[in-house]
């Protein structure tokens, strides 16, 4: 679909409802990166502890050793009045520091861990985490656009997800990342009958002459496999 992979480089928003497969699109590009290219890479996450994501990723047969995953979450070590003023756990490999939320701590982390192992690939999982940290519309576009900013210095090939409400065509929650990004992915789990199936559609990728199909997608035990010459919709 995108005539030979995503520019290197290229910072992408996969957007998509709640189960879509946002997280697991994501896992699969690092560990394509180390398993197929041998290029390194870091996961971040604002929603999931590491050794979740390690547990559910590996049932995919991915080993994710080589994968550097990282995540921000409340733990139960906190008390109600630290979660109150924002203190949070980052998880930095198999360590963990306590520490207050904020978007300059997770571009610090990503800066110094992207230089550390040389990271040619980032997933940030997800953008639409950080509303629940800042509440002010303007200054979470404003993180938003710094962390691309980031992600484009640094010329890590970046996966940013966000989630979309379930039911809505809308591509981006905070009005902004769509716009800043190179490229978009929408994936879908679409109610046809009385059944689902997965779709996935290139809306926008520069540097290449993509797709413009939505195609199928399908999640098995192997990880996402995409159909791009079958069209999700057959047309007429
Ligand atoms: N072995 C599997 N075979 C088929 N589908 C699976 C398998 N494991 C997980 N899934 C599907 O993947 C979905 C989770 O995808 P995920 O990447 O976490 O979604 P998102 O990040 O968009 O919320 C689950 O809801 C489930 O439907
Ligand atoms: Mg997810």
């Amino acid at each position: 679909m995108l005539g030979g992979g995503i520019p290197k480089g290229n910072t992408v928003l996969v957007s998509g409802g709640p189960g879509t497969g946002k997280s697991t699109l994501a896992m699969q590009f690092l560990y394509n990166g180390i398993a197929k290219f041998g290029e390194p890479g870091m996961y971040m996450s604002l929603e999931e502890r590491p050794e979740d994501l390690v547990r559910n990723f590996s049932k995919y047969g991915w080993d994710l050793d080589k994968v550097e995953i990282l995540s921000i979450v409340p733990t139960g070590k906190l008390s109600s009045n630290d979660l109150r003023r924002g203190r949070f756990t980052f998880r930095i490999g198999k360590g963990f520091r306590e520490g207050t939320f904020s978007m300059d701590l997770i571009r610090e982390i990503i800066r110094d861990k992207v230089q550390e192992i040389g990271a040619k690939r980032v997933v940030l999982d997800s953008i639409s985490a950080l509303a629940l940290h800042l509440e002010d519309k303007f200054i979470l576009r404003q993180e938003i656009l710094a962390t691309v900013h980031l992600l484009k210095e640094l010329g890590t090939t970046s996966i940013i997800t966000t989630e979309t409400p379930e039911g809505q065509g809308g591509l981006s929650r905070f009005g902004v990342e769509e716009f800043v990004v190179e490229g978009v992915i929408g994936v879908y789990n679409i109610k046809l009958g009385s059944k689902r199936v997965r779709g996935i559609e290139i809306l926008k990728m520069r540097g290449t002459k993509h797709s413009q199909n939505i195609s199928l997608m399908e999640i098995t035990d192997e990880g996402i496999i995409v159909y791009p010459e079958e069209n999700l919709f057959s047309e007429g």
